[in-house]
This record gives structure tokens, C-alpha cells and sequence, in this order.
């Protein structure tokens, strides 16, 4: 909740009312979650979540690959937002072939975009 700058009320009334939660599993445990939202033919990544233990071992890459593999035939493009200090993440996104679609300087944060579908991108 911390790093999603979110309060757990906020986090409820976010996930009764805008996409869906997943469990992220690693054999029989939970590893984390993620929270997509499907926009039409694109597919936003509100968050990923990999809990500390399981960081590191490509949980977090696999369950991209998954995720773009579910909705390559339903979606253009995955976008995702991302802290410019959470260097980590930026550099899973970039490994997993997301480009920079917009910077915004004044909030330290930059969009980023994957594309998935079969049509070109543009
Ligand atoms: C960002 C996050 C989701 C990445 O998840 P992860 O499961 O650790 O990701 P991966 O293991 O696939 O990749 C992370 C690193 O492990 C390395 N790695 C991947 N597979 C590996 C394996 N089998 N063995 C060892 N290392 C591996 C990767 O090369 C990568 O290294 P890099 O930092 O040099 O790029 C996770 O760190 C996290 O939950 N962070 C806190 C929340 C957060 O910031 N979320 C993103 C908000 S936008």
C-alpha cells in the first residue's frame, strides 16, 4: 500500500470498482499480486506486486509473459506507470520490451507501453 502511495480503504473502493485482482503463485504460494485493467484494446497494469521472498528468481518476469500471452489476441498494447526512482521495475519493464510512452517530470513518474497486439503499432 506504501509504495502504491494507497490507504487500504482507498485499495478496497479501487478493486470493487476498476479491474481485477490476481494472486501471483509460485508452486503452492502466494508470491504476490497483480492488478489489471482492461481498457478495450489496451490493458493497464495498475500494479505488480512480488512479495520480497520470492523477488529475484523471475517470478515477476514470468508472470508478464503470461499476462501478455493471455491478451495478445484481446489487446494492442499493455501500458503501466512507473516511479522513475523504482529502478528495479523500470529495468523488468524495459527487459520485458516496454518503450517509454510519456514522462512526467513534475510527479517523478513515466508511462511505459508494451505492444502485444497483432495489429501495428503506430
Ligand atoms: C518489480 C518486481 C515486481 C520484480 O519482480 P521479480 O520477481 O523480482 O522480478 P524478476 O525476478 O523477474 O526480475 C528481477 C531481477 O531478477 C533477475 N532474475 C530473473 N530471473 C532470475 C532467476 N531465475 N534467478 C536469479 N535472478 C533472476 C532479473 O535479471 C532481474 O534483475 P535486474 O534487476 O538486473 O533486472 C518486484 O521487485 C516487486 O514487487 N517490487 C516491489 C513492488 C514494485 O515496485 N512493483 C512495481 C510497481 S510499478
Amino acid at each position: 500500500m506504501e509504495l502504491m502511495e494507497l490507504s487500504w480503504s482507498e485499495f478496497q473502493e479501487l478493486y470493487r470498482s476498476r479491474g481485477q485482482v490476481r494472486t501471483i503463485r509460485h508452486g503452492r504460494d502466494v508470491a504476490g499480486f497483480y492488478w489489471l485493467e482492461d481498457r478495450g484494446r489496451e490493458l493497464h497494469l495498475h500494479a505488480i506486486f512480488v512479495l520480497p521472498e520470492f523477488r529475484g528468481r523471475g517470478v515477476g518476469s514470468a508472470t508478464m509473459r503470461q499476462i501478455e500471452e493471455e491478451f495478445s489476441a484481446d489487446a494492442d498494447f499493455i501500458e503501466l506507470g512507473v516511479r522513475d526512482d523504482n529502478a528495479g521495475a523500470r529495468s523488468l519493464y524495459k527487459r520485458q520490451g516496454f518503450v517509454v510512452a510519456e514522462t512526467l517530470p513534475d510527479v517523478g513518474f513515466t508511462i511505459m507501453r508494451k505492444h502485444i497486439g497483432n495489429e501495428p503499432s503506430n
